[in-house]
């Protein structure tokens, strides 16, 4: 791995992919033993998550399912600013274990909009996995139950994670040069 460049920037190799894959089997391995016999379904946001959400679910152990949603947000008529709204879930939350799957939780924003959404459908439990968060980004608390990386508040790219569309097929994660 070495440094490499994307559109106008330059990144540096920050976590290489042996060591994103370890992690990953970690989580799934913990999850796979919290959640036996559940049958959760794990709910991926993408566009971020697509890599994070296959590797997941391919070292899962349990029996599970798997759905992909993709977040929109648009400015409320009203006074509320920001609604997060998804497109893509048609599964029934009612009585479920669910597993959120994200890429980055940087200031928490979203989730932080976008999860009341689905504790409305009253699930049984709602736990959250996310491969990376920024802590020094957070802006709203996020209960993240199960994280693979706490990372310094810069710009990270590859293994989902883009910039400008460009750098999410990266099997390893850059962190931009300043
Ligand atoms: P939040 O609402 O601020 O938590 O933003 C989360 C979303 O912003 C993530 O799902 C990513 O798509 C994007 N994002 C945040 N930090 C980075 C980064 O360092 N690189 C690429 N995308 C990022």
């Amino acid at each position: 791995m070495s440094v490499i460049q994307v559109h106008d920037k330059k990144f540096q190799p920050y976590i290489n992919a042996v060591e994103l894959q370890q992690r990953i089997r970690e989580l799934a391995a913990e999850i796979s033993k919290d959640l036996q016999g559940e049958r959760p379904l794990f709910i991926a946001i993408l566009n971020g998550s697509f890599m994070f959400a296959a590797d997941v679910f391919k070292y899962l152990t349990i029996e599970a399912e798997i759905s992909f949603i993709k977040l929109v947000s648009y400015k409320g008529t009203k006074s509320t600013g920001n609604v997060v709204t998804s497109i893509g879930l048609d599964e029934d939350l009612y009585g479920r274990t669910v597993v959120i799957l994200e890429d980055i939780v940087d200031t928490g924003k979203t989730l932080s909009q976008f999860l009341p959404q689905l504790e409305h459908q009253q699930p049984k439990k709602l736990v959250i996995a996310a491969l990376l968060t920024k802590p020094e980004a957070l802006q709203y608390k996020i209960p993240i139950d199960y994280l693979g990386f706490s990372v310094p508040n810069k710009f990270l790219l590859g293994y989902g994670l883009d910039y400008d569309g460009l750098g999410r097929n990266l099997p390893e994660i850059y962190q931009l040069v300043e």
